[in-house]
């Protein structure tokens, strides 16, 4: 009997931001019956999921318990309980992916160890206990000017990585245990998704390119095609392929690169679950990353990754200033493009640089698809009533 499609499959994801939606809006299609774990029961999952439950993700009993309701579970944030996770793999629960990945992934210490140990081209690295041993490290000139330093474990868009670049910059190091990575002389960042289901059939979507807002430190753009080489796209779409093949996992990998200025193709992180820079593939790819992680989990034959038409896919932010209530403006204008997808996650707080949504245009054409991409970022805005001295 085909449990999936006669509809009493329980599927868990552990946290209900936007990625937890859209997740929960492709298992729909498929009549999944899902339960979200937020702490927030305004977050965008939970008027969407089959069934919210409060509790928060880094919690042992909350993550544990949530496990015990489904069939299958999984999570759209790193940031989880691992013990729990463990514990619920332990007693027969199917966790996916394996708590072990997310374990190694969470670390960016061990993570940088397993790029090492297997030969993965990545940038230079030591691991530190705390900031005094870095301090130490500087003192005897084992390290160099510029370097970055990044927590090991806790940090995200952006939080938790400090740039150094010189002595005055030191004012700028986070403290706790971290690695020191030597600083890339970055041409380009891309990222390429990838995904494996059990059976071990491997599908990966077409590198995508990011270009980052330098204030939020946040990907402002992000095109597909990208404009490397046939040589580097190649390249990272084997490096992803042998990471997920290594880690022998079952699921959504997503591989961040960097491009250096020779050329270079070098792994910074991977993130194992949909991922922000796969936004695209709902309306730009045969098969959806949300789609593409259930059948991966599943172990249901993985769809194809063909682009029909060039994208691109810009993150709508809180406008600077403004935290409070959200409204929108620029919507209608923005619709009234050919081949604009609007995307509201249904936050209702709006901060400033916070993700409320995205937009992925569609054109025949990248030139023309970006020209339109930058047309509806000035239109849309997204304010606050009275709750900042900046109001409308
Ligand atoms: N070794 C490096 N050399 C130069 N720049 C770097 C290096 N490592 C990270 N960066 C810059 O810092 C950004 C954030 O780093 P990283 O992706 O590792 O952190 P993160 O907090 O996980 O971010 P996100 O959640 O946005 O992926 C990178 O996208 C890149 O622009
Ligand atoms: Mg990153």
């Amino acid at each position: 009997m085909e449990r999936l499609v006669t509809s009493n499959l329980k599927l868990g994801i552990i946290a209900g931001g936007q990625l937890g939606k859209m997740l929960i809006q492709e298992a729909s299609k498929w009549d999944i019956i899902t339960y979200v774990l937020d702490h927030d029961e305004d977050c965008p999952a939970g008027s969407i999921a089959s069934h919210y439950i409060k509790g928060s993700n880094v919690d042992f009993d909350s993550v544990y318990q949530f496990g015990k309701m489904v069939d299958v579970l999984t999570f759209e944030i790193e940031n989880v309980n691992i013990e729990a996770l463990k514990k619920l793999k332990s007693e027969g629960q199917r966790v996916v992916p394996d708590p072990e990945i997310l374990e190694l992934i969470q670390d960016k210490g061990l993570q940088k160890e397993f790029y090492k140990k297997n030969g993965i081209p990545t940038s230079n690295f030591r691991i530190f206990e705390s900031e005094n041993a870095i301090l130490n490290a500087i003192d005897k000139e084992e390290i160099s000017f510029p370097f970055v330093q990044k927590l090991r474990r806790g940090g995200y868009d952006g939080r938790g990585v400090a740039v150094i670049d010189g002595k005055n910059g030191l004012i700028k190091l986070l403290m706790g245990a971290s690695v020191i990575e030597d600083k890339v002389d970055i041409e380009k960042e891309i990222s390429v998704i990838v995904a494996r289901n059990k059976k071990g059939e491997i599908k990966c979507y077409p590198v995508v390119e990011m270009l980052f807002d330098p204030h939020a430190n946040l990907v402002d753009k992000l095109i597909c095609p990208s404009s490397i080489t046939v040589e580097q796209s190649e390249k990272a779409v084997n490096l992803a392929s042998e990471i997920i093949e290594l880690l022998h996992m079952e699921g959504l990998l997503a591989v961040e690169f960097f491009i250096d200025n020779k050329g270079e193709v070098i792994v910074n992180e991977v993130a194992p679950r949909p991922h922000n820079s796969g936004h695209h593939t709902i309306e730009s790819i045969i098969t959806s990353q949300f789609e593409q992680h259930l059948r991966a989990i599943l172990n249901l034959p993985l769809g194809s990754t063909k682009l029909k038409l060039p994208s691109v896919m810009i993150n709508i932010l809180g406008a600077d200033g403004y935290e409070g209530r959200a409204i929108y403006e620029g919507l209608t204008e923005s619709m009234a493009i050919d081949g604009v997808k609007i995307h509201l996650y249904g936050k209702k707080i709006t901060k400033p640089y916070r993700k409320m949504g995205h937009v992925t245009v569609l054109s025949t054409s990248l030139e023309c698809a970006l020209k339109k991409a930058e047309t509806v970022k000035q239109l849309i805005k997204v304010k606050s009533w009275k709750e900042n001295h900046q109001t409308l």
